[in-house]
């Protein structure tokens, strides 16, 4: 078997899938039980100053080829997550995903969350249907710049950017995190989305338009990691629409040096890391490919 060994923006894995931030990452219990099913770590649940019930009901759908969520960040708050992550990082490598306003919130976040044991922090520039939060933070480059270099005269542990698709100036955005020192990005966040349900003549989810995820989204964030690795050489983390080895190895083509997996543990099941692991390592043997790192950006060349 080749080893499926992977370093990203100062950490190291021994399995390149990483379970995305909003999915069975909640609790401490359920980011434990996603180590057992081979996730190389597990991303918590976007975490604000303050508790946030998030949006009303509905909030969630399944259209085809995925899903349409407007969760709207529900969290308990960082003082009362403490507790989850003690539980999870005595399992395996947590990263935590914080939102916020501004650098100031982000920085907050971020000492808290590396206090708590993170291996490295997440900012969650991202987020389509948040107001004053995400993406309507994360597609200002001067802003995400400043972000990025207030968290990181904060902590002392790496510091991911996780970017919005819902631009069309993708590898500016990049660039900023990069000049700021950020140490690696993550892409992408769900797309803009809507539905509307006929029947009542009006859009399904409460707050009207939400985020779409799932295998749907996967040709754009294979092109958005493309794209950001002609411009960038911090490492790229991919994610869209992963559900198995192939999914995966088209986002370590393009560019990632690891990913993560949201909507298939969902569709599929937590057990989608196995396969995936499995999957990966038979192509890297028939292939040739003897790391990760090898197979890295290979579409480019
Ligand atoms: C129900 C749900 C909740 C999500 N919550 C968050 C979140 O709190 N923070 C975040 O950065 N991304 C969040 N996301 C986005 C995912 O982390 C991921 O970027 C996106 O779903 C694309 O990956 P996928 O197609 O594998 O799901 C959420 C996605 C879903 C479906």
């Amino acid at each position: 078997m080749v080893s499926l060994k992977t370093s990203i923006g100062g950490i190291d894995l021994d399995k390149p899938g990483m379970v995305a931030s909003g999915i069975m990452d909640e609790t401490g219990p359920s980011m434990v039980r996603m180590f057992s099913c081979g996730a190389g770590a597990v991303v918590s649940k976007s975490v604000g100053l303050e508790p946030n019930a998030g949006h009303a009901n509905p909030c969630f759908t399944e259209v085809d080829g995925g899903y349409v969520n407007a969760m709207g960040l529900p969290n308990p708050g960082i003082e009362l997550f403490r507790e989850e992550m003690e539980t999870a990082t005595r399992a395996g490598k947590v990263v935590g995903s914080i939102y916020g306003a501004g650098p100031e919130d982000f920085s907050m976040l971020a000492g808290k969350m590396e206090d708590y044991g993170a291996c490295a922090v997440e900012l969650n520039l991202s987020c389509p249907h948040a107001k004053g939060y995400g993406m309507e933070v994360g597609t200002d480059p001067s802003m995400v710049k400043e972000i990025v270099s207030a968290v990181k005269s904060a902590v002392s542990i790496p510091v991911w950017a996780k970017l919005t698709p819902n631009t069309h100036i993708l590898p500016s955005i990049g660039m900023a995190v990069q000049e700021a020192g950020g140490d690696a990005v993550v892409a992408i966040n769900t797309l803009k989305a809507m539905v509307i349900c006929p029947e009542f003549a009006r859009p399904l989810l409460s707050n009207k338009f939400g985020g779409l995820s799932g295998s749907a989204v996967k040709p754009v964030g294979v092109r958005a990691v493309y794209d950001l690795r002609t411009v960038l050489d911090i490492p790229i983390i991919g994610v869209g629409g992963i559900s198995n080895w192939r999914d995966a190895a088209e986002y370590i083509m393009a560019g990632a040096s690891a990913f993560q997996v949201g909507s298939a543990i969902g569709t599929v099941g937590p057990e989608v890391f196995g396969s995936i692991n499995e999957g990966l390592s038979s192509f890297m043997e028939e292939y040739g490919y003897p790391s990760i790192g090898s197979m890295t950006g290979v579409a480019h060349d």
